[in-house]
């Protein structure tokens, strides 16, 4: 065998995130602050893993979407899906704004009333409201959607009981031409089942309907099925119009806007195909404006997005906990975080970005949660920096779903802060304690020994 010549060995600084054919590769971003205040003086300050809001986003969010809308139609009135994020704050925020509240629950509905928001305010969904709920909504005056024929019985048996009429509304479901439909609830437009029902209604000694409502689905990438949406309650209106006089208050085109956060089978980020909030409110609005209403009375325009609103208002900072090289070969982060507080990470390709990059080679990398399943991945492959245990990640946009879908599995769910428009920052829910798992819990005196 033949010896190879000595050849002096060379180091070579990689650094990915040069032109490529696409033109300049990926950036190399990172959150050093949020809303002014340094990422690392707030895991100092609360620890990690820590779920912070922006009130700025959340206040500008709201009025962009509200004058997308009232700059276009001449009645609009917002009201804030509770289920999408139902802490007080973030709640008091919109309600402060002028949102109305939303809710799918006799719980959510209390919570709405001990925030101080009247009956009348409350627009209340959901295809079970139990009998007490249900009388409790109407003799405080809260806008009842009806979900099923069960339902309306049981309505007319309440306000019966109750000595006088009471309003309603019913929900409606139909083909918009996103699917899979969201057809389980309310009453279905194209089967002719939504007009039964109403003439149901509009017959009644005890009911008096003043509002349609549908929520077609959520993420809905596509604002023209809004737009068949709006124009399908338009034809319910009128048709019912003609057939019992009946002329409604309220339409309610529900939710399900699309935040700007991008789903895993997504090629381009939702920074780039999310259609803006202009084209929704310019599809529902021009359907409502060119529907002919019965006596010309339009009628109140009601919108219950969710998503659209809070999601980029929300962070989650976690830590980087440990490195692994996995035996594929894969580069491996766990993280202090998982989808235990994260649930949106099973459908989102969550932006998770370093707080400091200290150079060095790019890297597609799993990140991985703390729980000890293997379906605890936060983000299956994420181009990022090499980093040390301790160095902290901003994972974004979170605002929607997850601090009211977490799970209390194996470890506390973290604390939730709100970073006001002055820089000032509060603690909207601290980080739960043992007492917070085991206070409902009781052991029977027969187990009470220890052996
Ligand atoms: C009846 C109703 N309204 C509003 C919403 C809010 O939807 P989104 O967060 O997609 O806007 C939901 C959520 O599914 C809902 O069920």
């Amino acid at each position: 065998m033949s010896k190879l010549p000595y050849e002096r060995p060379t180091v070579v600084k990689h650094t990915s995130g040069l032109a490529n054919k696409f033109g300049r590769g990926s950036s190399r971003r990172t959150v050093p602050r949020i809303d002014g205040v340094a990422v690392s003086s707030l895991i100092e300050q609360y620890g990690s893993p820590l779920f912070v809001f922006s009130e700025h986003t959340l206040r500008m969010r709201y009025r962009e979407v509200h004058r997308a809308f009232s700059m276009r139609y001449p009645k609009v009135q917002l009201a804030w899906s509770y289920k999408t994020n139902y802490l007080d704050a973030i709640c008091r925020i919109y309600h402060q704004e002028g949102s109305f509240a939303e809710v799918v629950s006799e719980m959510e509905y209390e919570m709405a009333r001990r925030l101080g928001v009247p009956g009348e305010r409350i627009l209340f969904n959901g295809p079970y409201k139990p009998s007490d709920a249900l009388r409790r909504a109407f003799e405080e005056g809260a806008k009842v959607h009806l979900d099923h024929y069960d339902e309306l019985y049981e309505a007319e048996r309440i306000a019966r009981s109750l000595g006088r009429k009471v309003a309603v509304a019913i929900r409606v479901n139909m083909d918009t031409g996103i699917y899979p439909r969201w057809d389980r609830f309310g009453f279905n437009f194209d089967s002719g089942e939504a007009l039964d029902a109403a003439r149901r209604i509009a017959a009644s000694e005890h009911l008096v309907l003043t509002g349609l409502h549908c929520h077609i689905g959520t993420f809905i990438l596509e604002p023209e099925a809004y737009r068949k949406a709006a124009t399908n309650l338009a034809t319910l209106a009128r048709e019912l119009h003609k057939d019992s006089g009946t002329t409604l208050d309220y339409v309610d085109l529900g939710g399900g806007f699309a935040s700007r956060a991008t789903l895993h089978e997504q090629y381009a980020p939702g920074t780039d195909s999310t259609p803006p909030i202009d084209e929704y409110a310019e599809a529902i609005t021009s359907a409502l404006l060119a529907a002919s209403w019965p006596g010309g009375k339009m009628p109140t325009l009601y919108l219950e997005t969710g998503r659209a609103l809070v999601d980029e208002a929300g962070f989650l900072v976690t830590r980087v906990v440990g490195n692994k090289r996995l035996p594929g070969g894969a580069r491996a982060l766990v993280v202090d975080a998982g989808v235990s507080a994260l649930f949106t990470s099973f459908w989102y390709r969550h932006d998770v970005l370093p707080v400091e990059d200290r150079g060095g080679m790019l890297e597609e990398t799993v990140v991985y949660g703390p729980l000890c399943m293997n379906i605890d991945v936060v983000r299956p492959s994420v181009l990022l920096p090499p980093l040390e245990p301790g160095d902290a990640l901003v994972v974004r946009p979170v605002g929607a779903y997850n601090v009211t879908q977490w799970m209390q599995f194996i470890r506390y769910r973290p604390p939730v802060l709100l970073v006001g428009e002055d820089g000032q920052t509060d603690v909207i829910r601290r980080g739960e304690r043992i007492e917070d798992i085991k206070g409902p819990e009781e052991l029977p005196a027969r187990l009470k020994a220890e052996q």
